[in-house]
């Protein structure tokens, strides 16, 4: 398989019935003794548990990890396969497998993604046989990365409020793995995870291999050292219920695992995901990400019309586009112990009715979007007392309330039509272009009564195909409608919900230093086109560290800018300021939202930064900080600190037209951009022009 710049071959073992890596890496890599080949005779091994598989089932790898546990029902567990056969067009490949005696199927498949360097792996398993199949485990694949010295594993990890916050790990031996079991990928781990040699620098070229699942549920990856000096990684979803039931006939196919190569380390593959990204949002990449107001830091569960007006005028005057009214606006929602489920406007707090709420904040010039959270319902809504049976549990246990709420079970189509007909209700009536899907609750008492028995339903596929179906809805009958992301913060960032939605919302926490750093994690996996952000008051809920106004709307301008502040106590300097932010930042939205980004330095810099180049080369942008580390400012008085660039045209002049600045590419490569950072200046945009 080729992919823009590079090779994956995959091969028939000499050793056995079983696909296997030969070579990963640039053009070319594929010629030349592979580098996972070895004798692979180890004792107290068989030769599958050595092999950089591809694929292999619990049966013939006994041993060593195996991506597939299949089994008849009440007999005893493993797959015994023989090949079947390949199918191979341009771009794409499909290995068949198939174990007559079980009656089972599997065809790897495989698709390279067109501009990019990502190969797609799933898996089919198909019961051809009359009795139904257990399915314990069914990756989606597994990579192989040679690694004799070891691996440094690279995650993005957190709770709540502190999501993607990139961590790593040097694997010399034994097992790493992550997950959620929440029914959402969940604050702890994000689905993805970065290989490389143990010993590659930090900063700057190295061979790096990514994966990423595409699967909004509960999922795994797991990295294992191998005999033979490879780490074989594996993902794939998990089943709540400890198995699925295949039955004769069917056919269940894995979620897509997102293979990534760049040798240039992690900004690179971050470069190459990001490039992914961008085709995973398809034609909505070129919608402009309007600059927007969300209320929800400003007034929480506090929402009248006066008030949401009031915050309304103040960010239309300083160039806001769009006006998100959050949590609050429905009746029985004065606090988060009510209302959910019963998504109508509170006529107490929109006296003169919604209608003419919403016209009077587009009469402002600003577009509107509300805030929902379709799959929850309040224990005392009137939605929970006519379908109490909508609700996850499990007979004679006790309900428990997360945030004080239950969790619709989405897998159900009754309630897919309701929330369809919710959603479809509020967008007709109201004049809505942007709507912002929240979920704040993990499905605790999962269990559907009057299902049957438990091991013959696979409740966290039916939810998340249930979300899924609304989020196509929402694209196909409401395609002007731009739709937002959120679980809590970064509860629910992957693949599956990034293709459905134009943004998403990162983490509650936008506190400056903390927000920076989350950003920057964030960014390893994904594109600042879908990255929402917003400016919030100091000191914030979250952080009280000291940062300037400047330093906060930099930060959120790395990706789509929002704001959440007060304005209402916002003095005139503030909203000038802000007001002069907003209109650099639509002036340079376009090579932030469709350039290539690379990460300078981290956020444990005194400074660091992001710089984004437009794609024709013609202009780049740089947002730049400095995060206070000793003291931030230079260290010998006078002395500029300095961000080396990355990917300009040495021989080009460069020109920052709002300072008049001029510096040749090589200078700026070399050296890097000079800023004078002062307590006071903390921050700084800067856009450079190719003369
Ligand atoms: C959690 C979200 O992450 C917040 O942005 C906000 O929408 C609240 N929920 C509202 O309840």
């Amino acid at each position: 398989m080729r992919t823009d710049t590079t090779s994956y071959t995959v091969r028939l073992s000499p050793d056995g019935p079983w696909a296997e890596l030969d070579a990963w890496g640039p053009h070319g890599c594929e010629d030349g003794p592979s580098a996972f080949d070895w004798s692979r005779r180890t004792h107290f091994l068989t030769s599958a548990d050595a092999a950089p598989a591809e694929y292999l089932p619990y049966g013939m790898r006994p041993f060593t990890g195996s991506d597939l546990v299949a089994s008849r029902s009440g007999r005893e567990r493993g797959v015994w396969w023989e090949f079947a056969g390949a199918e191979e067009t341009e771009g794409s490949l499909r290995l068949a497998f198939t174990d007559d005696v079980l009656g089972l199927r599997t065809v790897l498949c495989y698709v390279t993604v067109p501009g990019t360097d990502v190969v797609l792996r799933w898996t089919e398993h198909t019961c051809t046989g009359g009795e139904p199949l257990r399915l314990e485990r069914f990756d989606s694949a597994a990579v192989n990365v040679p690694a004799p010295d070891g691996v440094r594993l690279t995650y993005l990890a957190g709770q709540w409020s502190q999501e993607f916050q990139r961590t790593q790990l040097d694997l010399r031996r034994g097992t790493f793995t992550m997950g959620s079991v929440q029914g959402v990928p969940g604050h702890a781990y994000a689905p993805w995870l970065a290989v490389q040699d143990r010993t590659a620098p930090q900063d700057g070229p190295s061979p790096a291999y990514g994966v990423a699942l595409e699967w909004a549920g509960n999922w795994h990856i797991t990295a294992e050292a191998e005999p033979g000096g490879a780490v074989r990684v594996r993902a794939g979803r998990v089943p709540h219920e400890g198995a699925v039931l295949l039955t004769p006939g069917d056919t269940l196919t894995t979620p897509r695992l997102a293979c990534a190569f760049s040798p240039d380390g992690l900004d690179g593959l971050a470069s190459v995901q990001h490039r992914y990204g961008r085709r995973l949002s398809g034609e909505r990449l070129h919608r402009t990400r309007k600059v927007l107001y969300n209320s929800w830091e400003a007034t929480g569960f506090d929402v009248d019309a006066a008030g949401q007006l009031d915050l309304a005028k103040a960010a239309a005057d300083m160039g806001v586009e769009l006006f998100v009214v959050d949590d609050g606006w429905f009746t029985g929602r004065t606090d988060d112990t009510g209302g959910l489920g019963d998504w109508y406007p509170d006529p107490k707090a929109f006296p003169e009715g919604f209608e003419t709420f919403v016209a009077e904040v587009r009469a402002l010039g600003l577009d509107f979007g509300l805030w929902v959270e379709p799959e929850a319902v309040s224990p005392g809504s009137r939605l929970h007392s006519e379908h109490p049976e909508w609700v996850y549990r499990i007979d004679d246990r006790p309900a428990r309330l997360v945030r004080n709420q239950l969790l619709l079970d989405l897998g159900r189509e009754d309630v897919q039509d309701f929330v369809v007909g919710t959603l479809d209700r509020l967008l007709t009536t109201y004049d809505i272009s942007y709507l912002k899907w929240d979920m704040n609750r993990p499905p605790t008492e999962r269990g559907r009564p009057g299902a049957g028995p438990a091991d013959r339903t696979d409740l966290d596929a039916a939810h998340v195909t249930g979300y899924l179906r609304v989020l196509d809805h929402l694209r196909t009958a409401h395609p002007h409608v731009t739709v937002e992301g959120c679980a809590g913060g970064g509860g629910r960032v992957d693949h599956a919900t990034l293709a459905r939605t134009d943004v998403v919302w990162p983490s509650d926490n936008t506190a400056p230093l903390d927000r920076l750093r989350i950003q920057f994690g964030f960014l390893h996996a994904h594109a600042p086109h879908v990255m929402s952000s917003w400016v919030t008051d100091a000191p914030g809920v979250f952080d009280p560290r000291p940062r300037s106004l400047a330093f906060r709307f930099v930060t959120a301008m790395c990706g789509v800018l929002g704001i959440g502040a007060d304005l209402r106590a916002w003095n005139p300097e503030q909203r000038a300021e802000a007001a002069r932010w907003i209109a650099r930042y639509k002036e340079v939205r376009d090579v932030i939202h469709h350039g290539e980004a690379h990460l300078l330095g981290t956020p444990d810099d005194a400074t660091c930064g992001v710089q984004y180049d437009a794609q024709d080369g013609t202009r780049a942008v740089v947002a730049a900080f400095s995060t206070g580390r000793l003291d931030g400012a230079p260290l010998v008085p006078g002395r500029a600190a300095r961000l080396r660039l990355r990917g300009l045209d040495p021989a080009a002049r460069y020109h920052a037209p709002h300072t008049g600045a001029a510096y040749t590419g090589v200078h700026l490569l070399h050296y890097g951009l000079p800023f004078t950072w002062t307590a006071r200046h903390d921050a700084e945009l800067v856009e450079l022009v190719r003369q």
